[in-house]
């Protein structure tokens, strides 16, 4: 069935939303977006994500053209429109279009509002009992990686080139050390059962699923260091894992062919992504 969009104040049917072919989006990737999950049809950790688009939208000078809750309005509507259990849902908002196609834009240009379903399970996904693997791939992004921005080619190639390895998706390195997943956030367990992390900065996406489980896990006792680790750390760990509003926590069992531990799911990996959804289930 065809699905029901958002376009700029119009509910309609995804084939007969169109935009203009100068759309900055288009052209220039001048444009940011969100995901957020959907479970038992409502939305998860939806403030942090409204919150991180109010930031990207803020560095880069985009309008947004609502508040956090008429934005959320539209999304509820969707959701009910598409009758949409479990999956995601998108917003994505360029800095719009002008007439002609020119690296500048005017201060007056009104900005494109797109929103979008997609269907997925999230819960009971075979990757929670089988876990991921990753190749380490070099991070050719640009240097603002906290703004969720739609120029995502990088991550495309990247994950393109792990699929062609046999591999399911990459861990991005810079100067030797993990950033993060292709389309994620990345952990590992250390050896002394310490979970490390990169800390938040330009570098990486200030995950929205990592600062839950941050607070989750520190509730587990366990110790936290945010701090960069090399790939070589990586492969001696006890365990990894990647975490994002689309996987909530998979396990990554393999880096660059070689298995972490026994090459199976990490048993603190499995009991936070089961308190994370026991967490958002119970906040429905
Ligand atoms: N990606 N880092 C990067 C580069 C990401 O693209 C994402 C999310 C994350 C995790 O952020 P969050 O927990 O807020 O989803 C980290 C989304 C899912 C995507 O682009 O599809």
């Amino acid at each position: 069935m065809e699905r029901i969009v958002y376009l700029n104040g119009a509910y309609i049917p995804e084939t007969e939303a169109k935009i203009s072919i100068f759309d900055r989006g288009f052209l220039f990737a001048d444009a940011v977006y969100e995901v957020t999950a959907v479970l038992d049809g409502q939305l998860i950790d939806n403030e942090g994500h409204l919150a991180r688009l109010e930031h990207s939208a803020k560095e880069l000078g985009i309008k947004l053209p609502m508040t956090s809750e008429a934005l959320t309005a539209i999304q509820e509507s969707l959701i009910e429109k598409n009758n949409l259990a479990e999956g995601s849902i998108y917003v994505q908002l360029s800095r719009g279009a002008e007439s002609d196609r020119d690296f500048d834009y005017s201060e007056e240009i009104e900005p494109t509002l797109v929103l979008f379903t997609q269907t997925r399970k999230i819960v009971n996904t075979p990757k929670k009992k089988t876990g991921i693997k990753v190749i380490s791939y070099e991070d050719i992004r640009w240097r603002r990686r906290d703004i969720k921005t739609s120029g995502l080619l990088p991550a495309c190639l990247a994950k393109h080139a792990a699929h062609a390895a046999g591999a399911d998706d990459v861990w991005l390195i810079e100067d030797g050390f993990v950033t993060e997943g292709g389309s994620s956030n990345a952990y590992i367990i250390t050896q002394e059962g310490k979970l490390v992390t990169r800390p938040l900065s330009q570098d990486i996406l200030s995950g929205i699923t990592r600062d839950s489980l941050m607070k989750l896990s520190r509730d587990t006792g366990i110790e936290i260091e945010e701090r960069p680790f090399s790939i070589e750390e990586a492969y001696a760990a006890k365990e990894a894992f990647i975490s994002s509003a689309t996987t909530f926590v998979w396990p990554v069992v393999e880096i660059d062919g070689k298995p972490i531990a026994d090459g199976k799911p990490g048993r603190f990996t499995l009991k936070l992504r089961d308190i994370y959804i026991n967490t958002a289930q119970k906040n429905l």
